[in-house]
């Protein structure tokens, strides 16, 4: 699972980034200085690193705890893990503070080196001073150094050029602190910054859009924890909703899938099973019991429930279909996505209840027609089936009428994209 994203999410940070022109500001921390100041509490930093779970990724099979070095399979080549032990020269031993928050918060290693989406730095952006203080003792004074050099990035020239990633960021990252919601519990708050933050679960349970960045990473949307479409074994729906995701599960079923892997319906498997195993089982039972606080209060989608709505393709192929809308998208996309929205299996996706077409923000719909896609090559799906981009042939206004169509036929219900959401959406992808 971890494999697939990060190859998913470096291939397009490559298409994306590679595209877009050279203007790099280098980020910044603030910090508060009372925390700075202070020592960190290196046994809250070893519990910190469970809820993070840093070994999954830092750890190579019978390699020294930390050092780094597990390959992440992308189809540009293999991105190794770095050594995060306290050793000063391969680790991260000779970081300041401040360097590591840099790190942890924008994806920036010292010395400037951006880093893939790979390391989530998106969710650990979340996370407290205080908190990465404590993490910050724990890696730099307890964990034993091992000089395990970093290994040679599999990655070759040109694509293995960084600087990209800086517009990735620019594009998706938010790099705020957590926000507690004065509104909800101790419990509920607890829970949403444990499950937003450190414990990056959002990693494998939330969509990706067009830049394979996660189409929500602070719960203001229903689409967050609503299940990834990269894992094609399991719809991972942390939701509530009518009849899916965890509406059957009660509080204590959460709690003790979270602490043992099983509950009395289900168990958990695969990747899941790993994240129990270096991670979720060592949390203290406050905080589990705040995680399944918070997942039971996600709630059903406020949108309505999916009709397919058959009156689209009828009026189509009696010729009735009316509007620049229709007709563009005749012409420019019906030949791929087919008449009825519903694409080819695999090959052509569909556009019919699908949240890249009908989420409130447009954007990435948007982005799509006007600068194509390009599906990455794995070894399952080894094509490299692309979309051309229309920026070129269609006005804001057309690309506005043709999104609208497409948000409100065969029974979807987006509402609807004005000239205005194209023209914003267009010059930003002209100037970055
Ligand atoms: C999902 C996988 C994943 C998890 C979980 C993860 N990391 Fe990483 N981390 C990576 C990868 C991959 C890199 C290297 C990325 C690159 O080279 O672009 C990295 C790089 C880093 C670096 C940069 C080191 C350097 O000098 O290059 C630090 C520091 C770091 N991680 C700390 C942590 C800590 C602390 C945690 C736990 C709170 C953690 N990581 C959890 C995947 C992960
Ligand atoms: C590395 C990817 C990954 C991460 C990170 C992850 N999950 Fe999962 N999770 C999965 C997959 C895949 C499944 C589906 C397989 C399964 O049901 O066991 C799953 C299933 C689940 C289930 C249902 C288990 C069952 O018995 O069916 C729960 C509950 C869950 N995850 C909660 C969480 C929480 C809470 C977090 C954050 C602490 C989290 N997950 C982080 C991949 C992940
Ligand atoms: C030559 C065939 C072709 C044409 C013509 C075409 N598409 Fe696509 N479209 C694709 C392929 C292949 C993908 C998958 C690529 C990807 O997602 O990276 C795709 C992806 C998409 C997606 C993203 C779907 C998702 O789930 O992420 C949208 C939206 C979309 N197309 C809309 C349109 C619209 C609107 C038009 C007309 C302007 C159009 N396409 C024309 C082949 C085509």
């Amino acid at each position: 699972m971890r494999k697939i994203i990060t190859g998913v999410v470096a291939a397009a940070v490559v298409v994306v980034g590679a595209a877009w022109a050279f203007a790099s500001v280098s980020p910044t921390v603030s910090i508060d200085p009372a925390v700075a100041s202070r020592a960190g509490d290196a046994v809250h930093g070893a519990y910190l690193a469970k809820v993070g779970d840093c070994v999954a990724c830092h750890t190579a099979k019978g390699g020294a705890p930390f050092a780094g070095g597990v390959p992440f399979n992308t189809p540009v080549g293999t991105v190794y893990s770095t050594n995060i032990t306290s050793d000063r020269e391969h680790g991260i031993g000779g970081y300041t503070f401040e360097e590591f928050v840099l790190t942890m918060r924008e994806g920036v290693a010292k010395g400037g080196k951006r880093l893939y989406p790979a390391m989530p730095f998106t969710s650990y952006a979340k996370v407290s001073d205080a908190d990465l203080r404590d993490l910050y003792a724990y890696f730099t004074t307890q964990v034993p150094a091992s000089d395990q050099p970093e290994h040679a990035s599999g990655i070759v020239w040109p694509l293995s050029i960084r600087w990209p990633l800086a517009y990735w960021s620019r594009a998706f990252h938010d790099d705020t602190r957590f926000v507690n919601d004065p509104s909800k519990s101790v419990e509920w708050n607890r829970g949403a910054y444990l499950v937003q933050g450190l414990a990056h679960c959002g990693t494998c349970h939330t969509a990706r859009g067009v830049g394979m960045e996660e189409v929500d990473l602070s719960g203001k949307t229903d689409k967050y924890l609503s299940g990834s479409s990269l894992d094609r074994t399991a719809p991972i729906d942390l939701r509530s909703a009518a009849g899916a995701g965890l509406v059957n599960w009660s509080h204590d079923d959460i709690v003790a899938t979270l602490k043992t892997g099983r509950n009395p319906h289900s168990a958990v498997s695969g990747p899941m099973g790993e994240v129990v195993e270096n991670s979720t089982q060592y949390m203290s039972d406050a905080d589990l019991a705040s995680i399944a606080v918070y997942l039971k209060s996600l709630g059903a989608p406020a949108g309505t429930p999916f009709h397919a709505d058959a009156s689209t393709v009828s009026s189509i192929l009696a010729g009735t279909a009316t509007g620049r809308g229709a007709s563009v998208y005749l012409d420019s996309c019906s030949a791929c996505h087919r008449v009825n929205g519903q694409g080819a299996a695999r090959v052509f996706p569909s556009l019919v209840d699908n949240p890249v077409v009908t989420q409130d923000n447009p954007d990435s719909l948007v982005a799509v027609i006007l600068n194509g896609a390009r599906l990455p090559s794995t070894e399952s799906t080894p094509s490299r089936l692309a979309m051309p981009g229309f920026a070129w042939r269609y006005s804001d206004d057309d690309v506005a009428q043709l999104a609208t169509f497409v948000r409100s036929s065969w029974g979807n219900h987006g509402v609807a994209v004005t000239a205005d959401q194209v023209a914003k959406v267009r010059a930003r992808l002209a100037q970055q």
